[in-house]
Protein backbone atom coordinates (compact mmCIF):
# COMPACT_ATOMS: atom_id res chain seq x y z
CA UNK A 1 0.00 0.00 0.00
CA UNK A 2 1.68 3.64 -0.94
CA UNK A 3 2.27 5.37 1.81
CA UNK A 4 2.17 9.22 3.02
CA UNK A 5 6.10 10.40 2.03
CA UNK A 6 4.91 13.27 5.40
CA UNK A 7 3.46 11.29 8.10
CA UNK A 8 -0.49 11.87 8.69
CA UNK A 9 -0.70 14.50 11.86
CA UNK A 10 -4.29 15.65 12.62
CA UNK A 11 -5.25 18.95 12.40
CA UNK A 12 -4.76 21.58 15.09
CA UNK A 13 -8.62 21.57 16.61
CA UNK A 14 -8.21 17.62 16.74
CA UNK A 15 -4.77 18.24 18.82
CA UNK A 16 -6.01 20.31 21.03
CA UNK A 17 -8.64 18.35 22.11
CA UNK A 18 -6.80 15.50 21.90
CA UNK A 19 -4.01 17.33 24.40
CA UNK A 20 -6.83 18.48 26.52
CA UNK A 21 -9.50 16.43 26.94
CA UNK A 22 -10.31 14.53 30.69
CA UNK A 23 -12.99 12.10 29.02
CA UNK A 24 -11.62 8.71 29.89
CA UNK A 25 -12.56 5.96 27.64
CA UNK A 26 -14.81 3.44 29.42
CA UNK A 27 -12.62 -0.20 28.95
CA UNK A 28 -15.06 -3.09 27.97
CA UNK A 29 -16.79 -4.54 30.38
CA UNK A 30 -16.26 -7.92 31.24
CA UNK A 31 -19.61 -10.33 31.55
CA UNK A 32 -19.17 -10.17 35.83
CA UNK A 33 -18.48 -6.35 36.12
CA UNK A 34 -21.21 -4.44 37.14
CA UNK A 35 -21.60 -0.94 35.85
CA UNK A 36 -22.45 2.23 37.66
CA UNK A 37 -20.39 3.85 34.94
CA UNK A 38 -22.61 4.96 32.83
CA UNK A 39 -25.01 7.65 31.66
CA UNK A 40 -27.86 6.44 29.81
CA UNK A 41 -30.98 4.94 31.14
CA UNK A 42 -31.52 1.41 31.27
CA UNK A 43 -34.63 1.35 30.15
CA UNK A 44 -36.34 0.78 26.33
CA UNK A 45 -37.76 3.57 24.48
CA UNK A 46 -41.45 3.89 25.45
CA UNK A 47 -43.05 1.36 22.65
CA UNK A 48 -45.32 4.41 21.49
CA UNK A 49 -41.97 6.42 20.32
CA UNK A 50 -41.20 3.37 18.66
CA UNK A 51 -44.18 2.43 17.10
CA UNK A 52 -44.27 6.31 15.70
CA UNK A 53 -40.95 5.94 14.31
CA UNK A 54 -41.92 2.67 12.45
CA UNK A 55 -45.01 4.54 11.15
CA UNK A 56 -43.30 7.65 10.19
CA UNK A 57 -41.06 5.18 8.19
CA UNK A 58 -43.97 3.50 6.10
CA UNK A 59 -44.92 6.13 5.54
CA UNK A 60 -42.92 7.53 3.55
CA UNK A 61 -40.67 9.43 5.87
CA UNK A 62 -37.43 8.50 4.20
CA UNK A 63 -36.54 11.48 2.27
CA UNK A 64 -34.47 15.02 3.89
CA UNK A 65 -35.97 17.21 6.63
CA UNK A 66 -35.84 20.70 6.76
CA UNK A 67 -32.88 21.78 7.84
CA UNK A 68 -34.38 23.87 11.09
CA UNK A 69 -35.21 20.63 11.63
CA UNK A 70 -39.33 18.93 10.97
CA UNK A 71 -41.85 21.82 10.43
CA UNK A 72 -44.15 19.78 12.89
CA UNK A 73 -41.92 18.64 15.42
CA UNK A 74 -40.59 22.12 15.16
CA UNK A 75 -44.15 23.78 15.85
CA UNK A 76 -44.66 21.06 19.01
CA UNK A 77 -41.16 22.41 20.50
CA UNK A 78 -42.29 26.36 20.08
CA UNK A 79 -45.64 25.42 22.01
CA UNK A 80 -43.82 23.60 24.33
CA UNK A 81 -41.22 26.43 25.23
CA UNK A 82 -43.59 29.01 25.11
CA UNK A 83 -45.98 27.00 27.92
CA UNK A 84 -42.31 26.75 29.61
CA UNK A 85 -41.68 30.03 29.46
CA UNK A 86 -44.79 32.09 29.32
CA UNK A 87 -43.10 33.69 26.01
CA UNK A 88 -44.31 33.57 22.30
CA UNK A 89 -41.65 31.91 20.36
CA UNK A 90 -41.38 32.46 16.83
CA UNK A 91 -40.27 30.42 13.80
CA UNK A 92 -36.34 30.43 13.59
CA UNK A 93 -36.03 30.14 17.18
CA UNK A 94 -35.77 26.12 17.29
CA UNK A 95 -33.25 24.29 15.99
CA UNK A 96 -33.78 20.41 16.05
CA UNK A 97 -29.91 18.83 16.54
CA UNK A 98 -28.47 15.53 16.29
CA UNK A 99 -28.95 15.06 20.07
CA UNK A 100 -27.79 16.97 22.76
CA UNK A 101 -23.97 16.18 21.18
CA UNK A 102 -24.58 18.36 18.43
CA UNK A 103 -26.22 21.16 19.86
CA UNK A 104 -23.99 22.05 21.97
CA UNK A 105 -21.30 21.40 19.33
CA UNK A 106 -22.84 23.80 17.42
CA UNK A 107 -23.60 26.16 19.98
CA UNK A 108 -20.38 26.40 21.03
CA UNK A 109 -18.60 26.69 17.69
CA UNK A 110 -20.96 28.76 16.48
CA UNK A 111 -20.31 31.14 19.36
CA UNK A 112 -16.62 30.49 20.49
CA UNK A 113 -13.60 32.51 18.59
CA UNK A 114 -9.88 32.01 18.90
CA UNK A 115 -8.44 33.29 22.34
CA UNK A 116 -11.90 34.01 23.98
CA UNK A 117 -12.80 32.97 27.36
CA UNK A 118 -14.99 30.49 28.51
CA UNK A 119 -15.73 29.67 31.92
CA UNK A 120 -17.43 26.44 32.80
CA UNK A 121 -18.06 25.14 36.64
CA UNK A 122 -15.44 22.73 37.52
CA UNK A 123 -16.50 19.96 38.08
CA UNK A 124 -18.53 19.27 34.99
CA UNK A 125 -20.00 17.69 31.68
CA UNK A 126 -16.45 17.28 30.31
CA UNK A 127 -17.70 17.59 25.78
CA UNK A 128 -17.98 21.60 26.97
CA UNK A 129 -14.22 21.83 27.91
CA UNK A 130 -13.43 19.78 24.56
CA UNK A 131 -15.77 21.94 22.41
CA UNK A 132 -14.66 25.30 23.58
CA UNK A 133 -10.54 23.69 23.00
CA UNK A 134 -11.74 22.62 19.83
CA UNK A 135 -12.28 26.24 18.69
CA UNK A 136 -9.61 27.30 19.96
CA UNK A 137 -11.31 29.29 23.04
CA UNK A 138 -9.71 29.30 26.54
CA UNK A 139 -11.75 27.01 29.14
CA UNK A 140 -11.56 29.28 32.58
CA UNK A 141 -13.01 26.44 34.98
CA UNK A 142 -14.57 27.52 38.31
CA UNK A 143 -14.41 25.28 41.27
CA UNK A 144 -17.95 24.50 42.90
CA UNK A 145 -18.21 24.90 46.83
CA UNK A 146 -17.86 21.52 48.51
CA UNK A 147 -21.80 21.56 48.18
CA UNK A 148 -21.00 21.04 44.52
CA UNK A 149 -23.25 24.41 44.20
CA UNK A 150 -21.72 27.97 42.87
CA UNK A 151 -19.83 30.32 44.69
CA UNK A 152 -21.27 33.21 43.59
CA UNK A 153 -18.48 35.54 44.41
CA UNK A 154 -16.15 33.58 42.35
CA UNK A 155 -18.84 33.32 39.34
CA UNK A 156 -18.37 37.00 39.63
CA UNK A 157 -14.54 37.06 39.17
CA UNK A 158 -14.35 34.80 36.69
CA UNK A 159 -17.48 36.39 34.26
CA UNK A 160 -15.21 39.16 34.12
CA UNK A 161 -13.90 39.53 30.30
CA UNK A 162 -15.71 35.97 29.53
CA UNK A 163 -17.45 35.56 26.19
CA UNK A 164 -19.24 32.26 27.53
CA UNK A 165 -20.86 30.99 30.60
CA UNK A 166 -21.66 27.35 29.72
CA UNK A 167 -23.17 24.83 32.25
CA UNK A 168 -25.74 21.84 33.35
CA UNK A 169 -28.94 21.70 35.70
CA UNK A 170 -28.99 19.41 36.77
CA UNK A 171 -25.75 18.71 36.85
CA UNK A 172 -23.50 15.78 35.76
CA UNK A 173 -21.56 14.68 37.55
CA UNK A 174 -22.79 16.65 40.33
CA UNK A 175 -26.45 15.33 40.40
CA UNK A 176 -26.74 18.94 41.70
CA UNK A 177 -29.98 21.19 40.99
CA UNK A 178 -29.33 25.49 41.27
CA UNK A 179 -31.55 27.13 42.82
CA UNK A 180 -33.44 30.00 41.87
CA UNK A 181 -31.20 32.00 43.31
CA UNK A 182 -28.51 31.12 41.74
CA UNK A 183 -29.81 30.64 38.44
CA UNK A 184 -31.02 34.17 39.29
CA UNK A 185 -28.04 35.62 40.39
CA UNK A 186 -26.01 33.88 37.37
CA UNK A 187 -28.82 35.93 34.90
CA UNK A 188 -28.12 39.34 36.71
CA UNK A 189 -24.03 38.58 36.22
CA UNK A 190 -24.38 37.51 32.46
CA UNK A 191 -26.24 40.59 31.92
CA UNK A 192 -23.62 43.11 33.41
CA UNK A 193 -20.72 41.49 32.46
CA UNK A 194 -22.72 40.84 29.20
CA UNK A 195 -21.91 37.20 28.51
CA UNK A 196 -23.31 34.84 26.53
CA UNK A 197 -25.12 31.67 28.15
CA UNK A 198 -25.35 27.77 27.05
CA UNK A 199 -27.72 26.05 29.37
CA UNK A 200 -27.92 22.70 28.72
CA UNK A 201 -30.84 21.07 31.03
CA UNK A 202 -30.79 17.59 29.33
CA UNK A 203 -31.84 16.30 32.77
CA UNK A 204 -34.35 18.76 33.72
CA UNK A 205 -36.89 15.97 34.14
CA UNK A 206 -35.33 14.49 36.62
CA UNK A 207 -35.34 16.91 39.64
CA UNK A 208 -35.47 15.00 43.17
CA UNK A 209 -35.82 18.39 45.54
CA UNK A 210 -38.79 19.70 47.30
CA UNK A 211 -38.40 23.22 45.46
CA UNK A 212 -39.71 23.42 41.80
CA UNK A 213 -36.55 23.38 38.80
CA UNK A 214 -35.73 27.01 37.61
CA UNK A 215 -35.00 26.79 33.97
CA UNK A 216 -33.30 29.64 32.45
CA UNK A 217 -36.79 29.63 30.34
CA UNK A 218 -38.26 31.60 33.09
CA UNK A 219 -35.91 34.27 34.17
CA UNK A 220 -36.09 37.15 31.61
CA UNK A 221 -32.66 38.01 31.87
CA UNK A 222 -31.05 35.04 29.84
CA UNK A 223 -33.49 36.10 26.91
CA UNK A 224 -31.45 37.31 23.93
CA UNK A 225 -28.13 35.93 25.18
CA UNK A 226 -28.65 32.33 26.07
CA UNK A 227 -28.90 29.07 23.89
CA UNK A 228 -30.57 26.67 25.77
CA UNK A 229 -29.84 23.29 24.78
CA UNK A 230 -32.37 19.87 25.27
CA UNK A 231 -32.68 16.20 24.45
CA UNK A 232 -34.72 13.48 24.16
CA UNK A 233 -31.75 10.94 25.47
CA UNK A 234 -32.55 11.00 28.68
CA UNK A 235 -36.45 11.82 29.82
CA UNK A 236 -37.61 9.67 26.95
CA UNK A 237 -34.68 6.48 27.00
CA UNK A 238 -34.17 7.74 23.77
CA UNK A 239 -30.20 7.95 23.46
CA UNK A 240 -29.41 5.76 20.36
CA UNK A 241 -32.21 8.11 18.44
CA UNK A 242 -30.12 10.92 17.94
CA UNK A 243 -32.56 13.64 18.80
CA UNK A 244 -32.17 17.31 20.65
CA UNK A 245 -32.89 20.81 20.04
CA UNK A 246 -31.41 24.36 20.63
CA UNK A 247 -33.85 27.46 21.01
CA UNK A 248 -32.32 31.29 21.30
CA UNK A 249 -32.65 34.09 19.75
CA UNK A 250 -33.02 34.12 16.21
CA UNK A 251 -29.43 35.69 15.46
CA UNK A 252 -27.92 32.80 17.42
CA UNK A 253 -29.90 29.90 16.05
CA UNK A 254 -29.16 30.65 12.73
CA UNK A 255 -24.99 31.00 13.36
CA UNK A 256 -25.55 27.55 15.15
CA UNK A 257 -27.96 26.13 12.40
CA UNK A 258 -25.03 27.32 10.38
CA UNK A 259 -22.51 24.60 11.69
CA UNK A 260 -25.08 21.95 12.58
CA UNK A 261 -25.92 21.82 8.65
CA UNK A 262 -22.09 22.02 7.72
CA UNK A 263 -21.02 18.93 10.20
CA UNK A 264 -24.33 16.90 10.84
CA UNK A 265 -26.92 17.76 7.52
CA UNK A 266 -30.45 17.46 8.94
CA UNK A 267 -31.91 15.12 11.68
CA UNK A 268 -33.40 12.26 10.50
CA UNK A 269 -36.87 12.35 9.50
CA UNK A 270 -38.74 9.48 10.71
CA UNK A 271 -36.83 9.99 14.25
CA UNK A 272 -38.71 13.68 14.02
CA UNK A 273 -42.06 12.45 13.77
CA UNK A 274 -41.26 9.97 16.70
CA UNK A 275 -40.12 12.92 19.02
CA UNK A 276 -42.59 14.94 18.09
CA UNK A 277 -44.68 11.72 19.59
CA UNK A 278 -42.37 11.62 22.59
CA UNK A 279 -43.11 15.25 23.54
CA UNK A 280 -47.12 15.35 23.03
CA UNK A 281 -48.03 12.06 24.18
CA UNK A 282 -45.42 9.88 26.75
CA UNK A 283 -45.31 12.66 29.45
CA UNK A 284 -46.93 9.07 31.56
CA UNK A 285 -43.87 7.40 30.27
CA UNK A 286 -41.32 10.19 31.53
CA UNK A 287 -42.79 9.58 34.99
CA UNK A 288 -42.89 6.09 35.25
CA UNK A 289 -39.22 5.78 34.99
CA UNK A 290 -38.64 9.19 37.34
CA UNK A 291 -40.58 6.93 39.87
CA UNK A 292 -38.49 4.16 39.68
CA UNK A 293 -35.15 6.80 39.36
CA UNK A 294 -36.52 7.85 42.94
CA UNK A 295 -36.12 4.29 44.29
CA UNK A 296 -33.23 3.54 42.75
CA UNK A 297 -31.54 7.18 44.61
CA UNK A 298 -32.66 6.39 47.62
CA UNK A 299 -31.54 2.67 47.34
CA UNK A 300 -28.02 3.98 46.34
CA UNK A 301 -28.10 7.08 48.88
CA UNK A 302 -28.58 4.30 51.73
CA UNK A 303 -25.69 2.37 50.48
CA UNK A 304 -23.57 4.97 49.84
CA UNK A 305 -23.81 6.40 53.46
CA UNK A 306 -22.94 3.01 54.73
CA UNK A 307 -19.52 3.18 53.46
CA UNK A 308 -17.03 5.20 55.83
CA UNK A 309 -14.52 6.21 53.25
CA UNK A 310 -17.18 8.07 51.41
CA UNK A 311 -19.35 11.48 52.34
CA UNK A 312 -21.93 12.26 49.77
CA UNK A 313 -23.65 15.68 49.15
CA UNK A 314 -27.63 14.75 48.63
CA UNK A 315 -27.86 14.26 45.07
CA UNK A 316 -30.69 16.45 43.56
CA UNK A 317 -31.06 15.73 40.21
CA UNK A 318 -29.97 14.14 37.26
CA UNK A 319 -29.06 10.18 37.84
CA UNK A 320 -25.89 10.78 39.62
CA UNK A 321 -24.01 10.40 43.10
CA UNK A 322 -20.96 11.66 43.18
CA UNK A 323 -19.75 10.85 46.44
CA UNK A 324 -16.02 12.45 48.02
CA UNK A 325 -14.18 9.40 49.21
CA UNK A 326 -10.98 9.84 52.17
CA UNK A 327 -8.20 7.92 50.61
CA UNK A 328 -5.33 9.94 49.49
CA UNK A 329 -5.55 8.09 45.80
CA UNK A 330 -6.04 9.57 42.89
CA UNK A 331 -9.89 9.18 41.39
CA UNK A 332 -8.57 7.44 38.17
CA UNK A 333 -6.18 4.81 40.27
CA UNK A 334 -8.98 3.87 43.00
CA UNK A 335 -11.39 3.28 39.87
CA UNK A 336 -9.19 1.24 38.41
CA UNK A 337 -8.50 -0.74 41.53
CA UNK A 338 -12.15 -1.35 42.36
CA UNK A 339 -12.70 -2.62 38.35
CA UNK A 340 -10.51 -5.37 39.90
CA UNK A 341 -13.31 -6.36 42.30
CA UNK A 342 -15.73 -6.32 39.29
CA UNK A 343 -17.38 -2.85 39.66
CA UNK A 344 -17.06 -0.08 37.08
CA UNK A 345 -17.70 3.87 38.39
CA UNK A 346 -16.53 7.03 36.46
CA UNK A 347 -13.19 9.05 38.54
CA UNK A 348 -14.55 12.64 39.45
CA UNK A 349 -11.49 14.03 37.92
CA UNK A 350 -12.68 13.26 34.53
CA UNK A 351 -15.02 16.28 34.88
CA UNK A 352 -12.08 18.83 35.98
CA UNK A 353 -9.68 19.06 38.43
CA UNK A 354 -12.18 19.75 41.01
CA UNK A 355 -13.67 16.57 40.46
CA UNK A 356 -10.77 14.36 41.65
CA UNK A 357 -10.96 12.97 45.59
CA UNK A 358 -14.95 12.62 43.80
CA UNK A 359 -16.46 8.81 42.09
CA UNK A 360 -19.38 9.25 40.21
CA UNK A 361 -21.99 7.33 40.13
CA UNK A 362 -24.92 6.07 38.05
CA UNK A 363 -28.25 5.45 39.32
CA UNK A 364 -29.72 4.23 35.40
CA UNK A 365 -28.74 1.05 36.51
CA UNK A 366 -31.12 -1.99 37.81
CA UNK A 367 -31.84 -2.59 41.39
CA UNK A 368 -29.91 -5.55 41.52
CA UNK A 369 -26.93 -4.06 40.01
CA UNK A 370 -26.91 -1.03 42.18
CA UNK A 371 -27.16 -3.25 45.28
CA UNK A 372 -24.70 -5.69 44.34
CA UNK A 373 -22.33 -3.04 42.91
CA UNK A 374 -22.89 -1.17 46.10
CA UNK A 375 -21.48 -4.06 48.28
CA UNK A 376 -18.32 -4.04 46.08
CA UNK A 377 -17.96 -0.87 46.21
CA UNK A 378 -17.81 -1.09 49.73
CA UNK A 379 -15.62 -3.79 49.91
CA UNK A 380 -13.43 -3.05 47.42
CA UNK A 381 -12.46 0.74 49.35
CA UNK A 382 -12.32 -1.11 52.43
CA UNK A 383 -9.47 -3.46 50.69
CA UNK A 384 -7.76 0.03 49.56
CA UNK A 385 -6.75 1.46 52.56
C1 LIG B 1 -25.22 17.13 30.74
C2 LIG B 1 -25.35 16.42 29.45
N1 LIG B 1 -25.66 17.12 28.36
C3 LIG B 1 -25.78 16.54 27.16
C4 LIG B 1 -25.58 15.20 27.00
C5 LIG B 1 -25.65 14.64 25.61
O1 LIG B 1 -26.65 13.74 25.42
P1 LIG B 1 -27.10 13.28 23.97
O2 LIG B 1 -26.04 13.63 23.01
O3 LIG B 1 -27.34 11.82 24.08
O4 LIG B 1 -28.36 13.99 23.69
C6 LIG B 1 -25.25 14.41 28.11
C7 LIG B 1 -25.00 12.97 27.97
O5 LIG B 1 -24.50 12.29 28.83
C8 LIG B 1 -25.13 15.04 29.37
O6 LIG B 1 -24.81 14.35 30.47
Amino acid sequence: MPTLTTPFRAAEAVLRVERTSLRVQQPASSQDMVSLAMGEPDFDTPPRIVQAAAEALQQGFTHYAPLLGDKALCQALADDISARSGNPVATGEVLVTHGGTAGLAAAILSMVNPGDRVVIPDPTYSLYADLVNMAGGICIPMPCKPDLHWDLARLETCLEGAKLFVFCNPGNPTGIVHSREEIEALGKLARQHDTLVIADEAYSDLVFTDRPFTSVLQVPEFAGRTLYCQTFSKSYAMTGWRVGYLFGPAEMIAAAARVHNTVNGSVNTAVQRAARVALLECRDDVRRMFAIYRERRALMMAGLAAIPELSLNEPEGAFYCFPAYSLPIPAIDIVALLREQGIAVRPGSEFGAAGEGHLRLSYAASTEAIAEGLKRLRRGLAGIR
